[in-house]
């Protein structure tokens, strides 16, 4: 048994050291391929194919995505008009920088829903109540009224149209892409006009799923009335912060430019002007949008009200549109009040009108640590008033004072 044991374990324990020695000698009396060398060369020779591998692998792909390229439908277009908001008759005037983008978000909204690109007027028009140099200079604007000069606004200098199509894809339709496309869909008679016509047929059904060009006429009243139905959930809605958050890349440079100079600020949006202006009803009797807005934006209310959330000796940003000289003056007794129009150095250079102008205030009323709006409109919100924005004409008579009993006349 003993010597089974060691016959057997001796050819298997024997042949294999023998082997690897004999492969040893080999190698050294042949004298073929000297130890070093090989193991820089093979070392290089990686290398050499790790980047020769990575170049293919670049090229490859960049052919693929060509190849996905050449594969995928050429885009279709939403085309809504020339300009936002054509209301009726009255195109020669225009809302402001907010109604306007409301329209424009509703536009955006029924692209993304539709799965097309929007073709966006290439300029956009600016209300001239909306659009004097006042906030700019600092000074009231009641005997002097300077305008910017400017009737509209290049959309590319309000807008980064790049980011935008990061969510909904957009062109001008000053570009050469939409005179071509236009063109080209209107000889392939693939170019449909439509009017009244629901989005979810514009999505499902023939011929308008297929159709390379959408015209479509929107409400002659304004853009946003397409959206009226906002509360509908099961619609495609991008939030109201969407624009904004998509200003032009030198807007945007120039907001953070302030913003830096601010350091750690706070702020507040002061909406008067035409928000407070009254209109007498047929009684003679004065009435107003939002009867207790003229009260809460003045600087005594706001020291009040703004005094639980901001602390004494803070850095104040305002943006406003009242132009009474010293307005504010009395918030300077417990903050240190800041303008847009102390960093006239960063924004002159980059405004040529005013929606551009607020574009930059908008930008840096974000920024702020707490910021606190004129009106409420998300439920955790801070307002300077409990008036609702959002309502249907109703005017009322205007309240100036906190005790809201009515007044004996
Ligand atoms: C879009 O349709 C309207 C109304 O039918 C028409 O007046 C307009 O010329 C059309 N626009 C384009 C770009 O085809
Ligand atoms: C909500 O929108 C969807 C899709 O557009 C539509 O089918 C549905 O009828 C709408 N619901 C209401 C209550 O309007
Ligand atoms: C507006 O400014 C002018 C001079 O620039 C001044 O005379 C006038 O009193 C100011 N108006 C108001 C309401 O402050």
């Amino acid at each position: 048994m003993g010597d089974l044991k060691q016959l057997i374990a001796k050819p298997l324990k024997g042949p294999k050291t023998s082997h690897q020695s004999e492969y040893k000698d080999a190698a050294v009396s042949e004298g073929r391929a000297p130890a070093p060398m090989p193991f820089m060369m093979i070392r290089v020779l990686c290398l050499i194919s790790l980047l020769v591998l990575g170049l293919l692998i670049t090229t490859i792909s960049q052919s693929f995505s060509d190849l996905t390229l050449f594969n995928s439908p050429p885009p279709q277009y939403l085309y809504w008009g020339s300009r936002i908001d054509c209301p009726g008759k009255h195109c020669d005037t225009c809302a402001g920088l907010g109604h306007q983008e409301s329209s424009l978000r509703c536009a955006l909204e029924e692209a993304l829903f539709l799965r097309r690109t929007f073709v966006m007027p290439s300029q956009m028009c600016l209300n001239q109540i909306h659009n004097d140099k006042g906030i700019l200079r600092g000074s009231n604007n009641s005997g002097d009224f300077e305008g910017w000069g400017v009737s509209s606004s290049a959309m590319d200098s309000l807008y980064d149209l790049a980011l935008i199509s990061k969510t909904v894809r957009v062109i001008l339709d000053s570009s050469a892409e939409w005179r071509e496309a236009l063109a080209k869909a209107r000889i392939l008679n693939t170019a449909i006009d439509v009017q009244g016509i629901s989005r979810s047929k514009l999505r499902e059904e023939s011929p308008y799923t297929e159709a390379m060009v959408i015209n479509r006429t929107a409400s002659p009243l304004a853009w946003f009335v397409e959206c009226s139905d906002r509360k509908n959930h099961t619609n495609v809605l991008l939030p109201y912060s969407f624009l904004p958050k998509m200003a032009s890349k030198p807007l945007k440079v120039a907001a953070e430019k302030v913003m830096k100079k601010l350091g750690d600020y706070d702020a507040i949006h002061v909406r008067r002007g035409d928000k407070i202006k009254l209109r007498k009803d047929r009684f003679g009797v004065k009435r107003t949008m939002f009867p207790h807005l003229d009260r809460d934006t003045r600087a005594s209310a706001i020291l009040k009200r703004v005094g639980n959330w901001i602390p004494e000796g803070r850095t104040l940003f305002i943006a406003s549109n009242e132009r009474e000289p010293g307005f504010f003056d009395p918030l300077g007794t417990r903050y240190k009040l800041a303008f847009i129009s102390h960093f006239k150095d960063i924004v002159d250079p980059v405004v040529q009108n005013n929606y551009q102008l607020f574009i930059i205030e908008r930008l840096i009323l974000f920024g702020a640590k707490t910021y606190v709006k004129t009106f409420k409109e998300e439920p955790s919100d801070l307002s300077l008033t409990d008036d609702v924005k959002k309502k249907l004409r109703a005017w009322e008579i205007p309240v100036y004072t906190f005790d809201e009993s009515p007044s004996p006349s």
